[in-house]
């Protein structure tokens, strides 16, 4: 029952930041997901007997591809897998069902916050038995083989129904639907105090959580409106859509403006937040605040532990590179380890693995910790709802008084995107080019103190990631960072991340945009970026 399919190998197949990523058209062409899939079973070197977590997060053309993986893992002899009910999976929870049930992987299929659709967005991922990304080994791995595939296997016979619960054979496979939600829901409330959360709530915490149309309504319906007694309505766009409602489920303050338009309006509830297309983001709001996701660090790993799963302390943290130096405060204030990674969630496996770190974080809208091996949005949302039980106080009350105790970190990020390729990395290698001679430089009032091209040595496996990003550090220790983003479908984006550390309190008023005036315009001055690109102005800033 076993068909073995000659194909040929795509030159296109290599993961980015987070698994491939592209149009579904793209993506819908003959024997591309196929092929996609046959090199990740071949790459990922499965022993036998070995158990694959697989789900999506429901985006247009997820059901179709989690059949065909589903028949693809069973011709290539996969002996158990674990499949969300209706193919829904949210990353953090595909990453919990990975460790829970000691499978060797997971093919998550997701492009994010992308958008979907017939003309959207597309993608797969794989994550290993930790439950996290693939490491570059195994992506390389995996991109090898799209190289010289020429044949895929397909069990003839047909995936079973997965909107019923419970177990079939597939030929000689195990395939076992299992409630996406349940497992994950039970973490949540082994990590959080939840009988706390919802006697504020009783008592009058009002908060409202949008899941954009995507993988996190299902999730929040049960844990925050079932769970926590939240009353009906709290979920906004709770039902996941194969296009998002036409939007792009991408939780910051232009894909999330109706969130955030309520948050400052005159009535905001106290708390506000969203998550993205597979559930891996957070955006948080208070009444009348955005708290930046850098700042968002901060706060939780400075208070993880009012949290009963934290409340031993936490072992240390750990950013990407451009995320803000708002945690580095905080981490050195307790004592703990700091650690600075690449962009990309799969640099945080290790630190998390080897105990030396117990909260990440990232200023793409990511947080998480050590109970999965994924960056988790309703985690973000349930920890700063535990906080805000303990604490009794409003969001704006929480970070104000961070800032006065840690300084503020003034921060903003700007994307350029749809970049003509070549004439970003001529930019990017322009910099490069330039950064020996950079030191000393005076741009204005701002001095150069460092400026170097970031590379990485991961301290548990010894592996060396370089080329990460292109850090101006001047004295004083703003920052400007250029980086062209990992995660693009079309051309490039390229990524321009500015910082000021401020510690006195009189001045934490400030507008961002006035605050990091100056270093914007030396950003252009630096990188050439009108010239390079032809953009006056960047296309986001958040
Ligand atoms: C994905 C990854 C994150 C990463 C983000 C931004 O969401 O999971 O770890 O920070 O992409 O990547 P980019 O390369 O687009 O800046
Ligand atoms: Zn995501």
């Amino acid at each position: 029952m076993i068909r073995t399919v000659a194909t040929q190998p795509f030159d296109d197949q290599k993961p980015g930041t987070s698994g491939l990523r592209k149009k579904v058209p793209h993506f819908q062409q003959p024997n591309y997901a196929e092929n996609f899939i046959q090199a990740i079973l071949d790459g990922a070197k499965l022993e036998p007997g070995s158990s694959l977590v697989i789900g999506g997060d429901g985006r247009f053309f997820n059901a179709s591809v989690i059949r065909t993986a589903i028949r693809m893992a069973a011709a290539n002899g996969v002996a158990k897998l674990i499949v969300g009910r209706g193919g829904l999976l949210s990353t953090p929870a595909a990453s919990n069902l990975i460790r829970k049930r000691k499978a060797a992987g997971g093919i998550v299929l997701s492009a994010s916050h992308n958008p979907g659709g017939p003309d959207g967005d597309f993608g797969i991922k794989y994550n290993i038995a930790n439950g996290g990304p693939a490491p570059e080994g195994v992506t390389e791995a995996i991109f090898r083989r799209t190289r010289e595939i020429r044949e895929y296997k397909i069990l003839e016979e047909d995936a079973p129904d997965l909107s019923i619960v419970g177990t079939t054979m597939l030929g000689e496979t195990e395939v076992e639907i299992v409630d996406p939600v349940a497992d994950y829901a039970s973490l949540m409330e082994e990590l959080f105090d939840f009988a706390k959360i919802r006697a504020a709530i009783e008592k009058g915490l009002t908060l409202r959580f949008d899941a954009m149309h995507a993988v996190t309504g299902p999730y929040a319906h049960e844990i925050l409106e079932r769970r926590l007694g939240a009353p009906v309505g709290t979920v906004l766009n709770g039902t996941p859509s194969e296009d998002f409602g036409g939007g792009h489920p991408d939780p910051n303050v232009v894909w999330a403006a109706p969130l955030v338009d309520l948050m400052m309006g005159p009535t905001a509830p106290d708390f506000g937040a969203a998550s993205d297309g597979d559930g891996d983001r957070n955006m948080i709001l208070g009444r009348g605040i955005v708290v930046t996701p850098s700042d968002s660090l901060a706060v939780l790993a400075a208070n993880a532990h009012l949290a009963p799963g934290y409340a031993r302390g936490i072992a240390g943290i750990a950013r990407s590179m451009p995320t803000s130096g708002a945690a580095d405060r905080v981490a050195h204030k307790r004592g703990i380890g700091l650690y600075e990674t690449p962009t990309g969630w799969k640099f945080f496996g290790n630190l998390l693995d080897a105990g030396k770190v117990t909260i990440c974080g990232e200023e793409s809208a990511g947080t998480g910790s050590d109970h999965v091996r994924e960056k988790d949005g309703l985690w973000a949302v349930l920890l700063w709802l535990n906080i805000l039980a303990e604490r009794g106080q409003s969001v704006s009350e929480i970070v104000r008084e961070h800032w006065a105790e840690f300084g503020r970190n003034y921060y903003q990020r700007h994307d350029y995107e749809e970049v003509d390729k070549a004439a970003a990395e001529e930019l990017m290698d322009n910099l490069r080019d330039r950064l020996a001679s950079m030191a000393g430089q005076r741009f204005g009032t701002l001095v150069v103190s460092e400026a170097d091209d970031f590379s990485y040595k991961d301290p548990v496996d010894g592996s060396v990631s370089t080329g990460q990003g292109v850090r101006i550090v001047f004295s004083g220790g703003s920052r400007i960072v250029f980086r062209l983003s990992g995660t693009g479908t079309v051309g490039a984006t390229l990524r321009v991340y500015i910082e000021r550390f401020e510690p006195e309190p009189a001045r934490h008023d400030l507008s961002v945009e006035e605050a990091l005036r100056e270093l914007t315009e030396t950003a252009d001055v630096i990188g050439e970026i009108r010239k390079r690109t032809g953009r006056d102005q960047p296309d986001v800033r958040t």
